[in-house]
């Protein structure tokens, strides 16, 4: 399986979107901004899209999905908490829950309920690597101050996917803060700082610090 990163942009906004392909097939994530780059990739290289898989409603991250389901005739996949809490509306869009595998054959897909940045923030396991949008960042976590949000369900997640992921799991964010993304969990618990935390209050006290610098510094 490859994963080819699609660095795409917007006035402030820059994202890091995905496409995993294996056998002439392949799964969008989190696809935004810049539909030409994209869908050249795809009909250059004669892929045939089979889905669309959305970490969160955020518009950095899904506003191109309508036009990817429309245009590939393909589902799109958000989890059922997420399209709830938001009213997030799409073309063909699929409610997925926690731990349910997605069989987008040759994809197996595990959606794993992350929650912290929102309400119903889903990472998506594939194979060996980890795509989870703004829930974690190489460099950190996301933003926890927004509408569903939480610091504590942030704290949980950190946990939860520290312990329940092999140290290989490779790592795919939504964004960068300068490091190149795929990179090992096992470098996050070395670098990242909240990785490192076993104790809720520490956690939560940096992660909600006054005078934080702009967070969408993205690289
Ligand atoms: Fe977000």
């Amino acid at each position: 399986m490859e994963v080819t990163c699609f660095k795409v942009s917007k006035l402030f906004m820059k994202n890091q979107c995905y496409l995993v392909h294996k056998n002439g097939q392949g799964v969008l994530i989190d696809p935004a901004w810049d539909y030409k780059l994209i869908n050249s990739f795809i009909i250059r290289n004669g892929l045939e899209l089979l889905g669309v898989l959305l970490t969160h409603s955020h518009p950095d991250h899904t506003n191109l999905a309508d036009r990817f389901a429309r245009n590939h005739d393909i589902p799109v996949y958000m989890s059922q908490i997420e399209i709830d809490f938001y009213n997030f509306r799409c073309h063909h869009l699929q409610a997925i829950q926690h731990l349910n595998f997605i069989s987008l054959s040759p994809f197996s897909i595990i959606p794993l309920h992350t929650p912290g940045h929102t309400a119903g923030g889903t990472c998506y396991l594939i194979e060996n690597s980890l795509f989870t949008g703004d829930t974690v960042f190489i460099e950190g976590v996301g933003i926890c101050s927004e509408y569903g949000g939480d610091i504590d369900e942030m704290y949980d997640t950190i946990q939860y996917l520290k312990t329940t992921l092999s140290d290989k799991t490779l790592i795919w964010p939504g964004h960068s803060f300068g490091q190149i993304p795929g990179k090992e969990l096992s470098f996050l618990k070395g670098q990242n700082i909240y990785f490192q935390f076993d104790n809720r209050e520490h956690f939560t006290k940096l992660r909600m610090r006054k005078g934080q610098s702009n967070p969408f510094n993205f690289k």
